[in-house]
């Protein structure tokens, strides 16, 4: 049987990777610290699959830890999703965010190259494109990064790039994911984010469910066609089939190799049409207002999305409408998330 490694496979990319994981015949085994998920996933994931991952709760810091895991499974490829993720707070606690995902990630590969395994799928983001780029995003642009978080996954690139020239067993896939939301169609798993959520397609969903009284639009001034941002939107589980995509090219290439590919629809939609089509989705208005800008944040981007339908036969099949439904459904039906009450 097939052992894939998850890092961070509570968390919302996770653990719909490790449901389509499952669903495809693969052995799970998950580490997480639980730092920014919750262990009933677990439970969820087995309700939706009727199959169980292994799981460890360990931090990826915890190098002993990670290298019994090593010792006891028979691991074929890792997929490292593991990392602080909020940009906002990248700027408040940087050292954290580098020593949690820079420092974790390279006792990984450490480990890793002793147990000879050198499979790796790695979660980029489309933040590594920085200010300056045009759009749509291209593989080949120069890296930059505006948030010591994005610089992690810069870094990460780097360190993975350096690790293959110097020793060409490394076989590395790197996802730049564009804008993940939606949630799985069971509406048993979804995004639960801690607090005030940040991004913009959960902060809907809970004025929709009546937790937020209204949406704050950073920005209506942006040269674009309505003045909002626009950003390509991926259902979460088109994603986590990118990465069963990727994994199935490494493993059949006959050459190791490191290859970045986007993620995302090629397509980009503004605020303003986001929230119209949740408003179909739950079939009630959302209170919004028009706010200024946020720091950060720039006007426009989407991905070009050839590269991974020409080499990893992988291309979205779901729409906005269906991102905000599925949403939707996680929301209405969970609305504490994970949590009980
Ligand atoms: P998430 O926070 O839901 O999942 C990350 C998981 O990693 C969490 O379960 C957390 O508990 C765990 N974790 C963090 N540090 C750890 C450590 N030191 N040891 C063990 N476990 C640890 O985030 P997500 O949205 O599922 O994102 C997954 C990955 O994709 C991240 O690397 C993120 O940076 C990247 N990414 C996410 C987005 C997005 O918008 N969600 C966009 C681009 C890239
Ligand atoms: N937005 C609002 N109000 C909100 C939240 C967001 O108007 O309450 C707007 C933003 O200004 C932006 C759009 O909605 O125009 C999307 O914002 P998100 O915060 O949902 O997503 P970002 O594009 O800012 O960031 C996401 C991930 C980052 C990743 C980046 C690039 O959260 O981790 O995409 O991949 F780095």
């Amino acid at each position: 049987m097939k052992q894939i490694l998850v890092t961070g496979g509570t968390g919302f990319i996770g653990s719909h990777t490790c449901v389509e994981l499952l669903e495809q015949g693969y052995q799970v085994i998950v580490i997480d610290n639980l730092c920014n998920s919750n262990a009933e996933v677990l439970n969820r994931i087995e309700t939706i699959t009727q199959q169980s991952v292994i799981f460890y709760q360990a931090d990826l810091l915890d190098k002993v830890a990670i290298d019994a895991i090593f010792t006891k499974h028979d691991i074929e490829a890792v997929i490292h999703f593991a990392g602080l993720k909020a940009v906002g707070e990248s700027t408040q606690i940087p050292l954290t965010y580098y020593h949690n995902n820079l420092t974790s990630t390279l006792l990984l590969l450490d480990v890793m190259a002793k147990h000879q395994v050198f499979n790796l799928v790695f979660s980029s983001s489309a933040t590594v494109y920085g200010e300056n780029n045009p759009i749509p995003y291209v593989e080949h642009f120069p890296l930059s990064s505006t948030s010591p978080y994005g610089r992690t996954k810069v870094m990460i690139e780097q360190f993975l790039q350096d690790a293959f020239v110097a020793d060409s067993r490394w076989n590395v896939a790197l996802l730049r994911y564009f804008n993940p939301v939606g949630a799985h169609p069971s509406g048993l798993i979804g995004e639960d984010p801690n607090g005030v959520p940040n991004n913009l397609m959960p902060y809907i969903a809970q004025v929709a469910v009546g937790k937020r009284d209204k949406l704050s639009v950073f920005g209506g001034d942006y040269p674009t066609h309505d003045g909002t941002g626009v950003r390509d939107y991926i259902h979460v589980v088109d994603l986590a089939l990118g990465h069963i995509k990727a994994l199935e090219r490494l493993a059949k290439q006959t050459k190791t190799s490191i290859e970045a590919y986007n993620l995302g629809a090629g397509k980009g939609y503004s605020v303003l049409e986001v929230i119209a089509a949740f408003e179909k989705a739950c079939g009630q208005p959302i209170s919004y207002g028009i706010e200024s800008r946020r720091a950060g944040d720039i006007a426009e981007f989407y991905a070009d999305a050839s590269k991974a339908k020409a080499k990893l036969e992988w291309q979205v099949s779901m729409n906005l409408d269906d991102m905000c439904r599925d949403a939707w459904k996680w929301q209405s039906e969970n609305p504490n998330g994970f949590s009980e009450g």
